[in-house]
């Protein structure tokens, strides 16, 4: 088992800015698919590659190149969305399956409602991907149901966790790859992160209404011509 809790300054900036409640949805889509980018070079580090040859305009040579369709993108639907440009930007090719979950508000018990995988993803390295990894639920179950489909190779990627979430997943499954941009303080009562930065879907899609915005977009008359 690996864990990687990222501790770098440019990282660090971006997550203090994803982490003001001001931060406008756009900007905050950016920081996410960003942030997955830069973690997505450290979470590789062992790709597997191929020889191919290439051309220079001196002479021949040979070089590795990343053998992409041996990587499967898996976002935990809905904010892994967020993250999946992120990978997409340095694997292109590579394929995507979703797997759908969403936490009981009461409980904190992720529910699956979805799942669409790659053919042959048995054979493929899966990156999973969710910005949030708070109870540690939804990604023990999306790594649950990655084994029964018989995926060998898997690895977590999240932006903020918590000590409760990174605790549960890695014990429950220590053949894992982890890797957690920053570790925050706690969960509270709603097993929301602290500090966090609130609901992530919500805040990638814009799902909750948010007040402050509404206002400025009205004084600015922009609403009207949104419509
Ligand atoms: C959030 C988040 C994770 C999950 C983390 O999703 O994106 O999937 O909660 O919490 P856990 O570690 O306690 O399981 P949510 O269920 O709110 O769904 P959404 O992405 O559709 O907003
Ligand atoms: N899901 C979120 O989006 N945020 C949290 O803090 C916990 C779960």
């Amino acid at each position: 088992m690996s864990l990687m809790i990222f501790d770098h300054p440019l990282i660090k900036h971006k997550i203090a800015i994803l982490r003001d409640k001001n931060t406008p949805m756009k900007e905050f889509r950016e920081l996410v698919e960003e942030i997955t980018l830069v973690m997505s070079y450290e979470a590789f580090r062992d790709a597997p590659t191929r020889t191919v040859t290439v051309e220079t305009p001196l002479e021949t040579c040979e070089q590795e190149m990343v053998a992409e369709k041996s990587i499967a993108i898996v976002p935990i639907l809905r904010a892994g969305l967020g993250m999946v440009n992120g990978v997409h930007k340095i694997f292109p090719n590579a394929r995507v399956g979703h797997i759908g979950m969403y936490r009981d508000e009461e409980t904190a018990i992720p529910h699956e409602y979805y799942c669409k995988l790659p053919d042959g993803i048995e054979n493929m390295t899966a990156i999973l991907l969710d910005p949030m990894l708070a109870t540690g639920g939804s990604a023990c179950d999306a790594i649950d149901l990655l084994k029964r489909r018989g995926v060998k190779r898997i690895k977590f990627m999240a932006i903020i966790g918590c000590p409760e979430g990174i605790k549960r997943v890695t014990e429950a499954h220590p053949d894992v790859d982890v890797f957690v941009s920053t570790c925050d303080r706690q969960l509270n009562a709603n097993c929301y992160i602290l500090p966090g930065l609130g609901d992530a879907g919500d805040r990638l899609f814009g799902t909750k209404c948010r007040p402050k915005c509404d206002e400025r977009l009205k004084s600015l008359d922009i609403s009207v011509r949104l419509h």
